[in-house]
């Protein structure tokens, strides 16, 4: 049974057991967002013993040479010590400028940071809330040249972060966010590979970076985004994204919607299935799927199956 020493004292670690469950069965309170190793909010610094390679990946190389992991996903080989890193050097205050509701549970929240920050269109920030230090990711709407950073938060029932966002913040407030993090965005790799995009719910987020993006760049391929929602009330920014199918001949848009009448220009019926019959054949390209996680894992798995590469496939799960 490993041993896991934590400022000054000594924590015995069940089999499976990853360090953040030890942690937090010892009582102590360590700062965790999806406990799945993607939002990084649990990073901590080995200084005795070697991480698990599972527990550093997604993190950079001059922090895995640093001996950083993730926690929330490191089931310890060996007795190890622990600092936990000092994750508020990351952090910066970014002033609410704008808060609309795009549809009836998807609020748009654009956000101007006191400093400069770097990121790529696709990735994510992890914001905390003042007062419970509760940490929840969410993804960037906007490209680094806009002005603001753009988040689309849907309301989630009883949820504490998305209820707080919703109803407690107004224009003017000051939230603590860190970031960015994330690996699903446009590299330049292939400017002709035809590209396929499908967004759950507020995957749409990540995805109206990422086409714009890759747009920017000069991307020649066809481009075919799907968006898909329970129903019609759940879709939006279909103007936004018609515009850009209208100024773009590659870009092409279609909404979907499981339940009801199929909305305009678009398709009813289950999203694999109605990605599998528009697009039967993927050899070649690359496919971007972001949102619900149990939705996004079937569509890894239909669109490996109909032939994109495992490499060609970025996805963003928004684990909760
Ligand atoms: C990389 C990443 C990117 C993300 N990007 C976005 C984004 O752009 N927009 C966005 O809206 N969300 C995004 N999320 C999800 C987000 O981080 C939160 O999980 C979500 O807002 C719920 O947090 P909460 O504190 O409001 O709910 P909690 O208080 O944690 O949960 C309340 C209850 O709701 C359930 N629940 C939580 N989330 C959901 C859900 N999505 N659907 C159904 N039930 C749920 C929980 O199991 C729990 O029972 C992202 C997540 C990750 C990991
Ligand atoms: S809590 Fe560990 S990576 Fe999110």
């Amino acid at each position: 049974m490993p041993l896991i020493t934590f400022d000054g004292h000594q924590y015995d670690c069940h089999q499976g057991e990853t360090i953040l469950e030890c942690l937090t069965r010892h009582g102590l309170l360590v700062a965790s967002g999806c406990q799945s190793g993607v939002c990084q909010t649990c990073i901590t610094k080995a200084v005795k013993g070697r991480p698990t390679a599972d527990s550093q990946k997604g993190l950079k190389d001059t922090q895995v040479a640093q001996n950083y992991f993730l926690t929330c996903v490191c089931k310890p080989e060996e007795d190890m010590e622990l600092a936990v890193a000092d994750l508020s050097k990351g952090s910066m205050a970014a002033t609410v400028v704008e808060k609309q509701l795009l549809n009836e549970s998807v609020l748009r929240l654009r956000l101007k940071c006191e400093h400069e920050f770097d990121y790529v269109a696709g990735q994510f920030v992890n914001v905390k809330h003042p007062e419970t230090g509760l940490v929840r990711s969410y993804s960037l709407a906007s490209l680094p040249s806009d002005e603001a950073l753009e988040l689309h938060i849907k309301r989630v029932p009883d949820g504490r972060m998305s209820g707080y966002l919703h109803d407690e913040t107004s224009v003017g407030d000051a939230l603590s966010i860190d970031g960015p993090a994330g690996e699903c965005f446009y590299t330049i790799k292939d400017l002709d590979q035809p590209l396929l995009m499908v967004a759950v719910g507020t995957g749409l987020a990540p995805l109206y970076g990422i086409v714009r993006d890759a747009l920017k760049h000069g991307h020649r391929g066809e481009i075919h985004l799907f968006h898909a929602s329970l129903a019609i009330p759940g879709l939006y920014y279909s103007d936004e994204m018609n515009a850009l199918a209208d100024q773009y001949e590659k870009v092409h848009y279609t909404p979907c919607v499981l339940h009801g009448d199929a909305p305009d220009g678009g398709k009813q019926g289950d999203i694999q299935q109605l990605v599998k019959s528009a697009i039967p054949d993927l050899s070649g390209w690359r496919v971007y799927v972001c949102g619900d996680p149990a939705i996004v894992n079937g569509l890894k798995q239909t669109c490996f199956l109909a032939g994109a590469s495992m490499a060609d496939i970025y996805s963003d799960p928004f684990v909760f």
